[in-house]
């Protein structure tokens, strides 16, 4: 019974855990979190969205940091492959063994394809 307690335990906090990361993208204009001292961005114009920073954020850990890829493909001459159009799609719905939805917020795929499909 106690084990069983536990585990029920373990099990809401990793839900909670979970249900906290899909609630904060909400408000963009939310500012009273974490990160928002920090003032290094000041020199790129784009601050709104940062395709290499998303991207080292969300797909570096299978694609590699420089496009090289890992578990992943390499990335380096995707845009001879794919349109960002197609990108934006496998981001949306995944393909093979990568999981559909990593990024949710629609400026951030387009920011990532369009990026992506610049590289040829
Ligand atoms: C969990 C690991 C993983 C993550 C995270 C991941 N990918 Fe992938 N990605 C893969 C795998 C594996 C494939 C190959 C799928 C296949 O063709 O079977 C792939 C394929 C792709 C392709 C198609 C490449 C080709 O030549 O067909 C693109 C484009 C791509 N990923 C972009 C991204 C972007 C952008 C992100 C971040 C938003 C991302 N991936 C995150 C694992 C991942």
């Amino acid at each position: 019974m106690k084990l069983k307690n536990l585990l029920l335990a373990a099990g809401l906090g990793a839900t909670l855990v979970l249900g906290a990361c899909g609630s904060d993208d909400s408000s963009s204009s939310d500012t009273s979190k974490d990160e928002s001292t920090m003032s290094d961005d000041s020199s790129k114009t784009n601050t709104a969205v940062d395709a290499e920073k998303i991207f080292a954020n969300n797909c570096a850990s299978c694609h590699g940091n420089n496009l090289e890829g890992n578990v992943g493909p390499n990335l380096t001459k995707v845009g001879a492959k794919y349109s960002s159009e197609e990108i934006q799609k496998i981001i949306k719905n995944g393909k093979g063994q990568m999981p559909a939805g990593i990024l949710k917020d629609d400026k951030e795929i387009v920011a990532v394809a369009d990026w992506l499909a610049d590289k040829k």
